[in-house]
Parts: structure tokens; C-alpha cells; sequence
């Protein structure tokens, strides 16, 4: 199949990227490189610079890549803003580059007759959920505007496919990190919340510290658990997606994590296994729920996907990647 990764200079998009090459698919990208960088665009792609807020910019590639005999299969939408702070602060930002980057993004795919779309959505849509395990039939109560414009992306998604025929495969991501095995791309942002990557950063003197946010949750050691996944399973779970809805013209809207989860002491302390990690306690920080775990047998049972790397080999892949990066930096 020929995929449109747009977004594909960023963090998810390139190794989705790698594993769509990996596949044998053809891929072609599509990145306005606000975030992502050119270097993480793997060379085997056909690259266009275009900002999914211009129709023309999509329009042009779609209609390039139809007049070399084989259009676009499935294009696949990454472009999005994505750091929940600052979606507090910047509301009409997030509605502008997610909501209105999406709609401009579907007219373009089909006035051009693209009938098949795989989405980046997330566990933000289930806001504070009452229990811990989230399923995708539960209830959807954003807490901030990222995961609300997130949901509105869904429902307009879902909307658009009932009225013009399109397929979608919408992906609920959970907590994403890690790098690829090459080590060629991994998250090179500067400014990050997440936790691996500020463990990360504390272990190679980038931030003094990592500041644990509350130790009173109710949880076994009172810190929070959540579901770590790495982002090679994620990005495989994206060809499976993309090839499931082309090959049974049928859509589908999945959870995507691993299925367990760790507390933040116990990620720091498998990290601790590997390298030392200055940190502190701090006070909670607002908006933290106790659990967010996936269910993921929706994914299991029709992809046929199954993570394989477990939380190790995400803090090892994410070390190693930004040791890397920092030595490339400083020269
Ligand atoms: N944490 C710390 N110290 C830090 C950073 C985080 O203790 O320096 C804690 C948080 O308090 C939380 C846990 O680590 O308990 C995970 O926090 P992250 O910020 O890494 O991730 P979240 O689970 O809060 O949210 C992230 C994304 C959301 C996405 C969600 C999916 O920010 O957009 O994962 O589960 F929806």
C-alpha cells in the first residue's frame, strides 16, 4: 500500500514511518517541520513541506503522487499539538492546529477520493476515569483541551466517514516512549512533562532532578501507575491498523499501551538498574489520576497485535538514543 504520513518528522509519525518501510509499503510524508525535524524523515520517503491547515498543501501531494499511477491508499494524521499544560494555557492553539488541521485535512482527502484514514488519538479522552482499566466503550470525560480536541477529532472523523465513506482506524495511544533500534530516530523535543524523558534528562545532568509528583495516591507505593508502551509496538500497531481497514474496508477505534501498568517508582526504579537518577519528592501535581491502564484485547483480537518490548527495553532504547543525541550536540 502507498501511505500519507502526515506528521511524519515527528516523534510517532517517523517510526511508524520506519515500520510502514520495514512492511514493504511505500510511504510518502508530509510535515510543515513546526516540531518534527527533517533528519528523523526516512530517506526512503518522498518528502513534501505543507501545513495540514492549507488544503492546497494536501491537495498538491495527493494530486502528485495520483499522477504517477498509484495514489495514496491510506493517509495517516500525526500532525498534532500535543503537550497537555500547555493546551491549558493555549486553548484556541490546540482547536486551531487538531481540530481545524483535521478538517481541512479530511476535505482534502475526499475531494481527492482518499477513503481511508488511521488517527493519533490518546487516553486523554478518557479524562478521570471511575475505573482503572480504560475500555473503549467506556465513558469519554476530557479534563483539559488537548484531550478535548482530541475527542472532537474522533467524533468529526467518525462523522465525516458515515457521510462520505471513509474507513478509519482512530488509535487511543497510552504512555509512549523509546526510540527506535537503529537509534536514527527517537523524541528529540526540547520541551518536555513526560516522565521517561525527564528521567532521562535527569540522568544525563540535562535537569538536576526528577521530582516525583505525590507519593499518597491510592496505589501500593502511593505513586501513580500508568501504561507504558514503546513506541516501535505502538507504530507497528499503525501498519496492522492502516492494512486491517484497506484489506476489510471496515473501521475500527482501539486502545493502544501495553496492557499493565507501573508506578512511577517502579518505572525510576528499573531505571535505576540501569543508570543513576537523581530525584526528590514533590507535591502532587493537579489532574494526576491514581491508575490508567489500556485494555488492549480490542487490538489484540482484530489486529492480530501483541507488544512485545517490555519496560526495560523502553528506558534502555530511550537512554541510549538520548545519550546519543546529547554527545551529537555538544560536538
Ligand atoms: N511524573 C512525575 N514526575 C515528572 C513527570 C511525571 O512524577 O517529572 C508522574 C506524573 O505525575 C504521572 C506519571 O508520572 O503520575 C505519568 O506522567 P506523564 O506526564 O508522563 O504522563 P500522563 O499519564 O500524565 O499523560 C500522558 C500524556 C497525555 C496522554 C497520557 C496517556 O501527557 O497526553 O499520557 O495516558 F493522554
Amino acid at each position: 500500500m502507498k501511505v500519507l504520513v502526515v506528521g511524519g518528522a515527528g516523534y510517532i509519525g517517523s517510526h511508524t514511518t520506519y515500520e510502514l518501510i520495514r512492511a514493504g509499503h511505500e510511504v510518502v510524508v508530509l510535515d510543515n517541520l513546526s516540531t518534527g525535524r527533517q533528519h528523523n524523515v526516512h530517506p526512503q520517503t518522498s518528502f513534501y513541506w505543507g501545513d495540514i491547515r492549507h488544503k492546497s498543501d494536501i491537495t498538491r501531494v495527493l494530486e502528485a503522487e495520483h499522477s504517477t499511477g498509484k495514489p495514496i491508499d491510506v493517509a495517516m494524521h500525526f500532525a498534532a499539538k500535543l503537550i497537555v499544560p500547555q493546551s491549558v494555557s493555549q486553548p484556541l492553539a490546540y482547536y486551531e492546529n487538531n481540530v481545524e488541521g483535521l478538517r481541512t485535512m479530511l476535505e482534502a482527502l475526499v475531494e481527492c477520493n482518499v477513503r481511508n484514514v488511521v488517527f493519533s488519538s490518546t487516553a486523554a479522552v478518557y479524562g478521570e476515569p471511575d475505573a482503572p482499566e480504560c475500555s473503549e466503550d467506556g465513558p469519554t470525560k476530557p479534563i483539559n483541551p488537548y484531550g478535548e480536541t482530541k475527542l472532537a477529532c474522533e467524533k468529526m472523523i467518525q462523522w465525516v466517514a458515515a457521510a462520505h465513506g471513509l474507513n478509519y482506524c482512530i488509535l487511543r495511544y497510552f504512555n509512549v516512549a523509546g526510540a527506535d533500534e537503529s537509534l536514527e530516530i527517537g523524541l528529540d523535543k526540547d520541551y518536555l512533562t513526560w516522565l521517561i524523558p525527564l528521567i532521562m534528562q535527569a540522568a544525563l545532568g540535562i535537569r538536576d532532578k526528577l521530582f516525583i509528583y505525590g507519593n499518597d495516591y491510592n496505589t501500593p507505593d502511593g505513586t501513580c501507575i500508568r501504561d507504558y508502551i514503546h513506541v516501535t509496538d505502538l507504530a507497528q500497531a499503525h501498519v496492522l491498523g492502516a492494512e486491517y481497514i484497506l484489506k476489510n474496508q471496515q473501521s475500527l477505534l482501539c486502545n493502544l499501551g501495553s496492557g499493565s501498568g507501573y508506578s512511577v517508582k517502579e518505572v525510576l526504579d528499573a531505571a535505576l538498574e540501569l543508570f543513576p537518577v537523581p530525584f526528590e519528592y514533590a507535591a502532587r501535581r493537579p489532574g494526576d489520576p491514581d491508575i490508567l491502564i489500556a485494555n488492549i484485547d480490542r487490538a489484540r483480537k482484530l489486529l492480530g497485535w501483541e507488544p512485545t518490548r517490555n519496560l526495560r527495553t523502553i528506558l534502555k532504547s530511550d537512554y541510549d538514543f538520548r545519550r546519543k543525541l546529547a554527545e551529537s550536540r555538544r560536538g
